[in-house]
Protein backbone atom coordinates (compact mmCIF):
# COMPACT_ATOMS: atom_id res chain seq x y z
CA UNK A 1 0.00 0.00 0.00
CA UNK A 2 2.58 2.22 1.17
CA UNK A 3 6.28 3.03 -0.58
CA UNK A 4 7.66 4.66 2.40
CA UNK A 5 10.78 4.47 3.12
CA UNK A 6 11.47 5.30 6.85
CA UNK A 7 14.85 7.10 7.75
CA UNK A 8 15.80 6.00 11.15
CA UNK A 9 19.03 7.38 13.49
CA UNK A 10 20.04 4.70 15.40
CA UNK A 11 22.72 6.09 18.00
CA UNK A 12 25.22 3.64 19.21
CA UNK A 13 27.67 3.63 21.98
CA UNK A 14 30.72 2.71 20.46
CA UNK A 15 31.35 0.48 23.56
CA UNK A 16 28.39 -2.03 23.10
CA UNK A 17 26.43 -1.26 20.79
CA UNK A 18 27.79 0.21 17.71
CA UNK A 19 30.03 -3.64 18.19
CA UNK A 20 26.89 -5.42 18.12
CA UNK A 21 25.69 -3.32 14.87
CA UNK A 22 29.32 -4.36 13.51
CA UNK A 23 28.61 -7.82 14.68
CA UNK A 24 25.26 -8.23 13.48
CA UNK A 25 26.91 -7.29 9.95
CA UNK A 26 29.98 -9.67 10.17
CA UNK A 27 26.83 -12.56 10.61
CA UNK A 28 25.21 -11.57 7.85
CA UNK A 29 21.95 -11.15 9.64
CA UNK A 30 20.04 -8.96 7.36
CA UNK A 31 18.02 -5.57 8.52
CA UNK A 32 16.55 -2.24 6.65
CA UNK A 33 19.08 0.00 5.27
CA UNK A 34 16.99 2.63 6.21
CA UNK A 35 18.90 2.18 9.55
CA UNK A 36 21.44 4.52 9.71
CA UNK A 37 23.91 3.95 12.97
CA UNK A 38 25.98 6.74 14.11
CA UNK A 39 28.83 6.11 16.96
CA UNK A 40 28.93 8.15 19.87
CA UNK A 41 31.44 7.24 23.11
CA UNK A 42 28.74 6.64 25.38
CA UNK A 43 24.76 6.89 25.16
CA UNK A 44 24.82 9.96 28.27
CA UNK A 45 26.52 11.98 25.38
CA UNK A 46 23.73 12.38 23.40
CA UNK A 47 21.55 15.53 24.50
CA UNK A 48 18.54 16.57 23.70
CA UNK A 49 19.34 18.60 21.03
CA UNK A 50 21.06 15.64 19.45
CA UNK A 51 17.89 13.99 19.27
CA UNK A 52 15.40 16.23 18.26
CA UNK A 53 18.13 17.65 15.63
CA UNK A 54 18.05 13.98 14.05
CA UNK A 55 14.04 14.41 13.85
CA UNK A 56 14.20 18.53 12.04
CA UNK A 57 16.45 17.10 10.00
CA UNK A 58 14.67 14.05 8.06
CA UNK A 59 14.50 11.14 10.83
CA UNK A 60 11.24 9.69 10.64
CA UNK A 61 12.55 7.30 13.86
CA UNK A 62 15.57 7.69 16.39
CA UNK A 63 16.88 4.97 18.99
CA UNK A 64 19.51 4.99 21.29
CA UNK A 65 21.83 1.77 22.00
CA UNK A 66 23.48 2.13 24.87
CA UNK A 67 25.65 -0.54 27.19
CA UNK A 68 23.90 -2.78 29.43
CA UNK A 69 22.37 -1.42 32.88
CA UNK A 70 25.23 -1.62 35.09
CA UNK A 71 28.06 -2.09 32.25
CA UNK A 72 28.53 1.80 30.77
CA UNK A 73 31.87 2.53 31.03
CA UNK A 74 30.87 6.16 32.73
CA UNK A 75 29.07 4.18 35.14
CA UNK A 76 25.41 5.83 34.24
CA UNK A 77 25.37 7.65 30.90
CA UNK A 78 23.38 4.82 29.93
CA UNK A 79 20.39 5.47 32.75
CA UNK A 80 20.79 9.04 32.11
CA UNK A 81 20.25 8.52 28.46
CA UNK A 82 17.40 6.29 29.57
CA UNK A 83 16.02 9.48 31.30
CA UNK A 84 16.53 11.75 28.55
CA UNK A 85 14.64 9.38 26.02
CA UNK A 86 11.74 9.64 28.66
CA UNK A 87 11.56 12.93 28.73
CA UNK A 88 11.77 13.76 25.34
CA UNK A 89 9.10 11.11 24.76
CA UNK A 90 6.98 13.38 26.60
CA UNK A 91 8.26 16.38 24.51
CA UNK A 92 7.17 15.25 21.51
CA UNK A 93 3.69 13.75 22.38
CA UNK A 94 2.97 17.21 22.99
CA UNK A 95 4.34 18.28 20.31
CA UNK A 96 2.04 16.31 18.38
CA UNK A 97 4.20 13.60 17.58
CA UNK A 98 3.91 10.00 18.45
CA UNK A 99 6.72 9.51 21.11
CA UNK A 100 7.16 5.71 20.33
CA UNK A 101 8.85 7.85 17.34
CA UNK A 102 11.78 7.10 19.63
CA UNK A 103 13.35 4.34 21.93
CA UNK A 104 16.26 3.21 24.11
CA UNK A 105 17.72 -0.06 23.77
CA UNK A 106 20.31 -1.68 26.14
CA UNK A 107 23.36 -4.36 24.22
CA UNK A 108 26.24 -5.77 24.88
CA UNK A 109 28.78 -5.97 21.92
CA UNK A 110 28.24 -9.92 21.50
CA UNK A 111 24.26 -9.00 20.92
CA UNK A 112 24.46 -8.64 17.07
CA UNK A 113 21.47 -11.04 16.25
CA UNK A 114 19.59 -8.69 19.02
CA UNK A 115 20.80 -5.53 17.46
CA UNK A 116 19.69 -6.69 14.06
CA UNK A 117 16.27 -8.09 15.78
CA UNK A 118 15.61 -4.19 17.15
CA UNK A 119 16.48 -2.54 14.09
CA UNK A 120 13.85 -4.14 12.27
CA UNK A 121 11.44 -3.90 15.14
CA UNK A 122 11.83 0.08 15.12
CA UNK A 123 11.69 -0.48 11.28
CA UNK A 124 8.13 -1.98 11.39
CA UNK A 125 6.78 0.15 13.90
CA UNK A 126 7.79 3.37 12.54
CA UNK A 127 6.75 1.84 9.12
CA UNK A 128 3.43 1.75 10.55
CA UNK A 129 3.60 5.26 12.14
CA UNK A 130 4.36 6.40 8.40
CA UNK A 131 6.51 9.68 7.90
CA UNK A 132 7.14 12.41 10.23
CA UNK A 133 4.58 15.23 9.63
CA UNK A 134 6.85 17.39 10.52
CA UNK A 135 9.09 16.12 7.58
CA UNK A 136 6.52 17.03 4.82
CA UNK A 137 7.08 13.92 3.19
CA UNK A 138 4.14 12.51 1.73
CA UNK A 139 4.13 8.99 0.92
CA UNK A 140 6.94 8.63 -1.64
CA UNK A 141 6.04 7.77 -4.87
CA UNK A 142 8.42 5.52 -7.05
CA UNK A 143 9.58 8.17 -9.34
CA UNK A 144 11.71 10.00 -6.35
FE1 LIG B 1 28.20 2.53 26.61
FE2 LIG B 1 27.98 4.48 28.42
S1 LIG B 1 29.80 3.56 27.73
S2 LIG B 1 26.40 3.57 27.22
Amino acid sequence: MSSFKPKIIAFCCYNCAYAAADLAGTMRLQYDPCVSVIGVPCTGAIDLTTVLTAFEEGADGVFIAGCLKGECHYKVGNLRALERVKYLKRVLSEAGIDGDRLEMYFLSAAMGSRFAEIAKEMTDRIRGMGPLPLNGCPEEGEGK
